[in-house]
C-alpha cells in the first residue's frame, strides 16, 4: 500500500474548488496509483458550504481518496502537505480600490506564508492561484524564508491554454501539434502571449502566420481579455477552466512536461531583464519534479516592450506591499 500524498487546497468551498477537488481526488494530478489526503482550508463563514462539498466528495467513493481534513486554521491545513494549491483570496468588493485589494490579500498571504514556513513538507510544491496571483505568491514566498524559493509558483497556465486554443483554431491545426508557445509576465491584462518560437508539427508556426496585425490586434488582446469575456458571458469568473489549468500546472510539475514548454509564473532569476524575485510568467520544462526555465530566447524590441509593461506593473504592486514584507 502506497503512502498517501497530502494535497492542501485553500478557498476549497469556492467555485474553482468545486471544479478542482473532484479531479484531484480522481488522480488527475498524481496518477491512478497514488492515494491522496485532501487538506481543505476555508474561512469560518464558508465552513458550512465546505461541509456540503465534502459530502459530495464522499459520495463519489473515489478509491484514491483516503482522508479529508477540513479546517479554518492554515497551520492544520498545511501540516506535512506535499502540495499546496492556494486558491482562496479576497475578491474585489464594490468601491474597493486596487490598492485595498492588494493589501487585503497581502495580509492573507502573509499569514498563510508563515504557516507554510512552519508546517509544510520541506519539498512541498506550492501554487498560488488567488489574485493578484503573482504578487500574492511573492508575499507567501517571502513569508516562508525556510522554504526553497523554487518550490513556489503562480499560475499563468490558464492564459497559456487560452492562447494555445486560439492559435490552434486560427491555423486550423490540432492543439496537440502546437508547441513552444509562451505567455510571459503578470496574470493580468499586461501579460504577453508570444508565438514567435511556436512550432506546428515541428515547423515554425510563425511562417504560416505572418499577419502582424492579427498578432497585435487580435491574438494578444484576446488572450489578455479572455477572463473578462467569460465574466461578461457567465456572470462569474472562469472556474472549470481555471481548475483544469491548475491540474495541468501541478501534473506537469510533478510528473514532468515530457520536454514540452509550459508557461509558469516563477520567482525571477534576473533573466530576460526581469528584476530578481518578482513572479513572472516564463517558458519552462519540468523534469523529475524540477522546473527549468527555457533560457536565452531572443527578445526583440516589441517583446522587450511587452515584457517591460508586466515588469512595471509587478514592480508597482511590489511597491504597494513592500512595507508588509
Ligand atoms: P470564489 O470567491 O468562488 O472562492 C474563493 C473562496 O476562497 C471562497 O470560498 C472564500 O471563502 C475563500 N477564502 C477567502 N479568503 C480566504 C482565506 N483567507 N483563507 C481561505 N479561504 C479563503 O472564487 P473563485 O472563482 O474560486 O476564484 C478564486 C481566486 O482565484 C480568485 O482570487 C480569482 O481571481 C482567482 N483566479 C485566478 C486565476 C489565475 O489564472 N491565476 C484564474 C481564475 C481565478
Amino acid at each position: 500500500e502506497k503512502k498517501p500524498i497530502r494535497i492542501a487546497v485553500t478557498g476549497a468551498a469556492g467555485q474553482i474548488g468545486y471544479a478542482l477537488l473532484f479531479r484531484i481526488a480522481k488522480g488527475d494530478i498524481t496518477g491512478t496509483n497514488q492515494p491522496i489526503i485532501l487538506q481543505l482550508l476555508e474561512i469560518p463563514s464558508s465552513q458550512q458550504a465546505l461541509k456540503g462539498v465534502v459530502m459530495e466528495l464522499e459520495d463519489c467513493a473515489f478509491p484514491l481518496l483516503s482522508d479529508i481534513i477540513v479546517t479554518d486554521d492554515p497551520s492544520v491545513a498545511f501540516q506535512d502537505a506535499n502540495m499546496v494549491i492556494m486558491v482562496g483570496a479576497r475578491p474585489r468588493s464594490k468601491g474597493m480600490e486596487r490598492k485595498d485589494l492588494l493589501l487585503a490579500n497581502a495580509e492573507i498571504f502573509k499569514i498563510q506564508g508563515s504557516a507554510l514556513n512552519q508546517c509544510v513538507a520541506r519539498d512541498a510544491k506550492i501554487l498560488v492561484v488567488g489574485n493578484p496571483a503573482n504578487t500574492n505568491a511573492l508575499i507567501a514566498m517571502t513569508s516562508a524564508p525556510d522554504l526553497d524559493r523554487n518550490n513556489f509558483s503562480a499560475m499563468i497556465r490558464l492564459d497559456h491554454n487560452r492562447a494555445l486554443s486560439i492559435l490552434a483554431k486560427k491555423i486550423g491545426s490540432p492543439i496537440s501539434q502546437i508547441s513552444q508557445l509562451i505567455v510571459w509576465g503578470n496574470h493580468s491584462p499586461t501579460m504577453y502571449a508570444d508565438y514567435r518560437f511556436a512550432l506546428n508539427s515541428d515547423q515554425p508556426l510563425a511562417y504560416n502566420l505572418q499577419d502582424e496585425n492579427w498578432n497585435t490586434e487580435v491574438f494578444i488582446p484576446t488572450v489578455a481579455q479572455r477572463g473578462t469575456a467569460i465574466i461578461e458571458a457567465r456572470g462569474v469568473s472562469s472556474a472549470a477552466s481555471a481548475a483544469n489549468a491548475i491540474i495541468d500546472h501541478m501534473r506537469d510539475w510533478v510528473m514532468g512536461s515530457n520536454g514540452r514548454w509550459v508557461s509558469m509564473a516563477l520567482p525571477s532569476d534576473g533573466s530576460y531583464g526581469v528584476p530578481e524575485g518578482i513572479f513572472f510568467g516564463v517558458p519552462a520544462i519540468c523534469e523529475n519534479g524540477v522546473i527549468k526555465r527555457v533560457a536565452n530566447l531572443e527578445i526583440n524590441e516589441f517583446s522587450k516592450r511587452k515584457l517591460q509593461s508586466s515588469v512595471d506593473e509587478l514592480m508597482g504592486e511590489r511597491k504597494l506591499i513592500l512595507s508588509m514584507l
